[in-house]
């Protein structure tokens, strides 16, 4: 998967991701909002696509939102207008992997259905410890695979194709733990299953206070 090729994919989804995507995830939404509006203040969201999760926000969190996809962040850009979202600060282009961000500029980092789009996932979750303040969270939903066992090898059977869609089925949690075991400025704070199908996982992610 190439950044460019993720875009590209995600432009394409555009006109009907709300239609085939917003059902399925809004559990999954729901259960990230209401970790990030815990902490409030200034969140980033990476990845905010269509803007769907925007409206839901608590009045009192400054949200801004970016994405790679110029088409899915016309939407979003609608979205904001439409229904007068005034603690939207601002939708941008912005690659997960180089944040246009000081350090420390983010209360939480929040990004649904992301991280396993995202061209090089272990580059894009530094960025979200680096541009989250101390003592602040990086809020994540995500798929996660099966690895073993007969759904994980039709997950990585699609590969190949799921990857032109813009998105990994074949995704361990692994990725989440090795990561963090790199570091010692972050821990996992919590993972919990969210619908659909236990396939996915709320993950918070906390940075270590100062
Ligand atoms: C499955 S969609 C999720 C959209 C939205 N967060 C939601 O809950 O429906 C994945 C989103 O991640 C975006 N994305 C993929 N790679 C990205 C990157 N490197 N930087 C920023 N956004 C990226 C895609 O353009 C797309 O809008």
């Amino acid at each position: 998967m190439t950044t460019a090729g993720v875009a590209l994919a995600y432009d394409r989804w555009a006109p009907v991701y709300d239609l085939v995507f917003g059902p399925v995830f809004r559990q999954g939404r729901a259960a990230a909002i209401r970790a990030a509006d815990r902490i409030g203040g200034r969140i980033l969201e990476v990845g905010v696509g269509t803007g769907i999760s925007l409206p839901h926000y608590a009045p009192s969190s400054r949200v801004t939102g970016v994405d790679i996809s110029e088409d899915m962040l016309d939407k979003a850009r609608a979205r904001t207008r439409r229904l007068n979202l005034s603690n939207v600060d601002a939708i941008r282009v912005g690659d997960a992997e180089a944040l246009d961000y000081p350090d420390a500029s983010f209360d939480v980092v929040v990004a649904q259905y992301v991280v396993s789009a995202v061209a090089n996932p272990r580059r894009a979750l530094d960025e979200f410890a680096r541009v989250c303040r101390p003592g602040g969270e990086i809020v994540i939903t995500t798929r996660v695979g099966a690895e073993q066992g007969l759904r994980g090898g039709i997950e990585r059977a699609l590969m190949p194709l799921t990857e032109r869609l813009g998105f990994r089925t074949d995704f361990p949690f692994a990725l989440y733990t090795d990561w963090i075991a790199t570091r010692s400025d972050v821990s996992l704070a919590e993972r919990r299953a969210i619908p659909p199908f236990g396939h996915f996982s709320l993950v918070r992610i906390a940075k270590e206070k100062a």
